[in-house]
């Protein structure tokens, strides 16, 4: 199960004034892949009337194993290149490794509201009964210092257990794509885990990657009835209301996926896109 999440999850900046909006300005999310979209579902709840360019950056992806430089350049240049031609209203960076490490830069940069998202740790501490956390992010999140700061004001008096899983991220993208996936590194994500010092009393995990919760069925089966999920899309998407509460709305055509790079795979993701409401492919 998962379940929403109070603030530590988002990390924004406030809004322009609610009269200067173009109804048509659309909200802008971003990620590495097909990631976002479990937050866009979370914010199409909330706001169905909203216009929305996903944006994925499938020429770049995966972030996980870029470096700190690499990711933050990325994010920036592309970011400012996606708002200038399509000037949304606001931002969300549906990425947690993008976020924890190019937030504070893109914010420097950009004069749009932003949102970004960073592990759940803060809900998931409320949460544990056994004071054990497992946390799945790529290998670039799960050593940034924001989530050694997010561990010691949230987590201190729990025992947080990191583990870096790109395949989990490889393995969103093909479910999304339609292909088969071998439910081995579903269990292998749990194992590693399970191994850990402390490990065997995990009771609540965090999916610190935007491309887990779309795994989350196989997950939990995986880890087993004992364990929950949590992530921090809902969190992001009141977030996102309550920036933009007050805000015309206006929906001028079908709402776009955007993508940094035509290739084959993109048709196959036509599917998963149409249910999230992305209609129109177009390529940056
Ligand atoms: N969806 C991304 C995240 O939340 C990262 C996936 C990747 O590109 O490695 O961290």
């Amino acid at each position: 199960m998962t379940v929403g999440v109070q603030h530590s999850a988002v990390a924004d900046k406030a809004g322009s004034a609610p009269e200067k909006v173009d109804p048509a300005a659309p909200l802008l999310l971003f990620d590495s892949g097909v990631g976002g979209l479990s937050v866009l579902r979370k914010v199409r709840a909330l706001l169905p009337q909203a216009p929305v360019i996903y944006a994925a950056d499938n020429a770049g992806l995966p972030y996980g194993n870029k470096t700190e430089a690499q990711i933050a350049a990325r994010v920036s240049g592309l970011l400012g290149r996606m708002t200038e031609r399509f000037r949304p209203r606001l931002v969300c960076i549906a990425c947690n490794t993008a976020s924890t490490i190019a937030l504070a830069s893109v914010r420097e940069v950009l004069e749009v509201p932003i949102v970004g998202t960073v592990p759940a740790i803060k809900p998931a501490a409320a949460m544990t009964r056994t004071g054990v956390i497992g946390l799945l992010g790529t290998e670039a999140t799960i050593r940034q210092g924001y989530v050694d700061r997010l561990e010691a004001e949230f987590a201190a008096d729990k025992r947080l257990l990191r583990h870096g899983a790109p395949e989990l991220v490889a393995a969103a993208e093909a479910k999304l794509r339609g292909d088969p996936v071998d439910p081995a590194v579903y269990a292998r994500a749990a194992q590693a885990l399970r191994a850990m010092p402390g490990g065997e009393a995990i009771d609540v995990v965090v999916l610190a990657c935007t491309h887990f919760p779309l795994i989350e069925t196989e997950l939990a089966a995986a880890f087993g009835p004992e364990v929950r999920f949590v992530d921090g899309s809902d969190g992001i998407a009141r977030r996102i209301a309550f920036l933009t509460q007050g805000q015309p709305w206006r929906r001028d055509g079908d709402d776009i996926a955007l993508f940094t790079r035509d290739d084959d795979d993109l048709p196959r993701l036509r599917p998963a896109l149409h249910e999230h409401g992305l209609d129109r492919i177009v390529v940056l």
